[in-house]
């Protein structure tokens, strides 16, 4: 195995860990607890992670050690051996939409040779991103949202009208969807998932141009880990609300506070990226009883052969 890329057998490894993660987590759907959903969520995902000969080290997780009793940044996992890698998760990318039985979330996971994830703190980050297929520095985070939506309408060559914008639906964003609204492009409003949202960006189906707007750096990892492998281009800034955010970006190695990150800077090597949904999605189907039988619905990508795969599980309750 190369320093740079991962083994292709642990393709499988990574759907049978979000499956098993979707699976916990979907028992939950709809009883209004996103703690519970998460807990279950984590819990499964770490058992599996733990059955597996890897010598994994969590590096976006579920918050640093002291708030954050299994799956924290820093936690090793895996049963050892020589295959080290770095691993992004986040086993429940949609609490709220779980608790509330909404569409689209997801069982998350990304794996990469160690030392080649962004080490993100869990704060906010401001992220733009768009599919493959378009020159090199289409999109600029520096740029306001109407520029960036005419660069890509001039590139797709069709009118701004028929562009359409992911934006979390959110007051901070008023004025990200005034500006794209400025120029006549479409807003496509999501309450919650912007790993989801990003990878939208990738699927002609969900009718979705570009992703804009702020959310959580972890998920902005995740999310680069998604496009490495499918193409397409991402940029990230973090913001940091006080100094306690300052500090833990410190911790995680981070000192230039400012720095706009790209896809290759979020996701150093070829990494392995796997999705399971929980609930029903534009992506993914949510898990499934039926027939005695429980079904996932998986997507599994692996960087380095550019190999994209969707995953149907079922297997007896
Ligand atoms: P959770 O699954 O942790 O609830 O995160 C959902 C999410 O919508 C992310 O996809 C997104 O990055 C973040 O929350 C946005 O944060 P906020 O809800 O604070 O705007």
């Amino acid at each position: 195995m190369s320093s740079e890329t991962l083994d292709r057998g642990l393709v499988l490894d990574a759907v049978r860990v979000t499956e098993i993660a979707a699976i916990a987590a979907w028992a939950l759907v709809g009883h209004g607890d996103e703690k519970a959903a998460d807990q279950a969520a984590v819990d499964a995902m770490r058992t599996a992670l733990n059955d597996l000969d890897i010598d994994g080290e969590i590096v976006i997780g579920e918050g640093e050690r002291d708030e954050a009793p299994m799956l924290y940044i820093g936690e090793r996992v895996g049963r050892g051996g020589p295959i080290k890698i770095d691993i992004a998760l986040d086993p429940l990318e949609g609490t709220t939409l779980t608790a509330k039985a909404m569409a689209n979330a997801l069982a998350v996971m990304a794996w990469a040779p160690k030392g080649t994830l962004l080490n993100a703190p869990d704060t906010y980050m401001d992220k733009i991103a768009c599919g493959p297929g378009y020159p090199a520095g289409i999109i600029d985070l520096d740029k306001s949202p109407a520029d960036n939506v005419l660069a890509l309408a001039k590139a797709k060559g069709v009118d701004a009208s028929e562009i359409t914008v992911c934006v979390l639906d959110r007051p901070r964003h008023a004025e990200i969807i005034a500006s794209v609204r400025s120029v006549g492009a479409r807003v496509n409003l999501i309450t919650d998932g912007d790993v989801a949202g990003v990878i939208h960006t990738t699927d002609p189906s969900t009718g979705v141009d570009l992703y804009v707007g702020q959310g959580g750096a972890p998920e902005g990892v995740l999310a680069c880990a998604a496009l490495k492998c499918v193409g397409g281009q991402f940029q990230g800034r973090l913001v940091f609300r006080n100094a306690d955010e300052k500090e833990r970006a410190r911790r995680v190695g981070i000192t230039d506070f400012d720095k706009k990150y790209d896809l290759h800077e979020m996701v150093r090597a070829d990494a392995i990226f796997s999705a399971t949904g929980v609930t029903n999605g534009a992506l993914l189907d949510g898990v499934r009883h039926e027939d005695g039988h429980v079904h996932t619905h998986t997507l599994v990508m692996n960087s380095s052969t550019r190999t994209v795969r969707e995953v149907r599980m079922m297997r007896p309750i």
